[in-house]
C-alpha cells in the first residue's frame, strides 16, 4: 500500500511562514469543504472509517498525531508532525487517528460536502467491499 504524503511549500521570510494549498498543484481534487479538529486527546482515537467516494488531505497545522492507514489488505502508521506535510486519505482507505499532542490542530480539506451515507464505519463491511472488488 502506497499512501501519498504531500510536501507543501513553506513560504518563509523574517515575517513568518505561509503555506498555500492550491487545487491541482498541491491538492489532487477540487476542495468543497474544509474542517479542523482541536482540543483532541492523546488517549481518544478518532476516525475508524473509510469513505466510498470522498478524497481528503489532512494536515497537522500545529502539534502532531499519528495516522493508521489501511487499504483492506495492509496497514501502515504515519506520523504527521509539521504543518508542511499533508497526508492523502483517498477513497476506500480505512483511517484511524491517534496520539494527538495537546496542541494538535488537524485540518482536513475534502473533495465534497459532508454526507453520512458516504461513510463505511464497520471494518468487516469495509474489508468485504475491498475483497469483493478485487
Ligand atoms: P466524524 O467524521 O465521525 O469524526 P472522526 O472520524 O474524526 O471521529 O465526525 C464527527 C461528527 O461530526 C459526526 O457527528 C459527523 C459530524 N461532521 C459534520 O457534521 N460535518 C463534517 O464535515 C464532519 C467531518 C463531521
Amino acid at each position: 500500500m502506497k499512501i501519498e504524503l504531500i510536501q507543501l511549500k513553506e513560504l518563509g521570510d523574517e515575517r513568518g511562514f505561509l503555506v498555500a494549498l492550491e487545487v491541482n498543484k498541491d491538492i489532487p481534487f477540487s476542495i468543497k469543504r474544509v474542517y479542523y479538529m482541536h482540543g483532541l486527546s492523546s488517549v481518544t482515537p478518532r476516525g475508524f472509517h473509510a469513505h466510498r467516494d470522498l478524497r481528503q488531505v489532512a494536515i497537522c497545522i500545529t502539534g502532531n498525531c499519528k495516522f493508521v492507514m489501511d487499504d483492506g489488505i495492509s496497514r501502515n502508521e504515519y506520523t504527521l508532525s509539521n504543518s508542511s506535510t499533508g497526508i492523502l486519505i483517498d477513497k476506500m482507505i480505512w483511517h484511524e487517528m491517534h496520539d494527538f499532542s495537546d496542541d494538535c490542530v488537524l485540518m482536513v480539506v475534502a473533495s465534497d460536502v459532508y454526507d453520512e451515507s458516504d461513510y463505511i464505519r464497520n471494518y468487516k463491511q469495509f474489508a468485504k467491499m475491498v475483497s469483493d472488488d478485487s
